[in-house]
């Protein structure tokens, strides 16, 4: 599968999922679920969040998860399959910037780590705001690149590919930090943020998310890095796998809130 700018795929989103299991737990819980509720996962992928959405919401509920992705959309229909939920858990292709839902529709949305690759973060989630009813909760999880931070001894390497990550490699690489801004000027009321920092302690996990072979080879293309420095960081990584300490850290924000009645 050939993968647009920034996008995992199933197995990493897997390893991803199990990092960042507390962080969907919270999520689940700042969406106040209850039984028969109808709901939206946004940039669902491979179904991670809308298997444990459906068993929350019962067989009197509705899921929905939505992606542009084909080949995630059908991984997560055959996982809402063996979960047995399916009949109440549904996967369709949409593009986040335009939401084919009535308004007042859904009682919670929430996405995990879409907005990161949003061109126009502010038009998906102003649909998010118009399908939730009022006094629905809006829940969003998303990664602040501008926080990776990657322990090495080439530091000046490691702050210009950190920032060509938060800036070019992604369409909205600083999400997190944007979300609280974003929430109240869509008028949500009841706003509050959860910041979980994220330790990775094998580079290939972070070198996945970061998708750093391409990310590196636009890097030099820009002038960001050289060819020699990228040999350079690679080794540097390298060796501390070998050696077993690398060490790396990146915040995720969770921002809820509520549309006002
Ligand atoms: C990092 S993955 C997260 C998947 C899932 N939410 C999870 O937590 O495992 C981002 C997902 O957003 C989807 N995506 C990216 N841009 C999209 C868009 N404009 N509309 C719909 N889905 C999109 C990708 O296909 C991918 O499945």
């Amino acid at each position: 599968m050939s993968l647009p700018k920034g996008y995992l795929d199933t197995e990493a989103l897997d390893i991803f999922a199990k990092l960042l299991n507390n962080i969907k737990q919270r999520s689940y819980d700042a969406m106040s679920i209850k039984k028969g509720h109808k709901v939206l996962d946004l940039g669902c992928g491979p179904g991670t969040d809308t298997v444990p959405l459906g068993l929350l919401v019962g067989n009197q509920g509705q899921v929905i998860g939505v992606d542009y992705d084909l080949a995630m959309l059908a991984e997560a229909n055959q996982r809402a399959e063996q979960a047995g939920v399916s009949a109440w858990v549904k996967h369709q292709q949409t593009d986040a910037a335009s939401l084919p839902f009535d308004s007042n529709y859904f009682d919670a949305c929430r996405s995990d780590r879409l907005f990161q690759h949003l061109p126009n973060p502010v038009q998906s989630l102003s649909e998010m705001v118009r399908a939730t009813k009022s006094a629905g909760r809006v829940v969003i999880v998303d990664t602040d690149w501008g926080s990776l931070s990657i322990d090495t001894d080439e530091i000046d390497i490691e702050r210009r590919y950190a920032r060509f990550v938060a800036c070019s490699a992604l369409h909205n690489g600083y999400s997190g930090r944007t979300l609280c801004r974003l929430f109240k000027q869509q008028n949500l009321t009841d706003i509050s943020f959860e910041v979980f920092p994220v330790a990775v302690t094998r580079s290939m996990l972070i070198r996945q998310a970061t998708q750093a072979d391409r990310t590196e080879q636009d890097a030099v293309a820009a002038g960001v890095l050289s060819t020699e420095e990228v040999q350079r960081w690679r080794g540097s990584q390298a060796q501390a796998d070998a050696e077993g300490v690398y060490f790396a850290s990146v915040n995720i924000f969770l921002v809820t809130g509520r549309k006002p009645e």
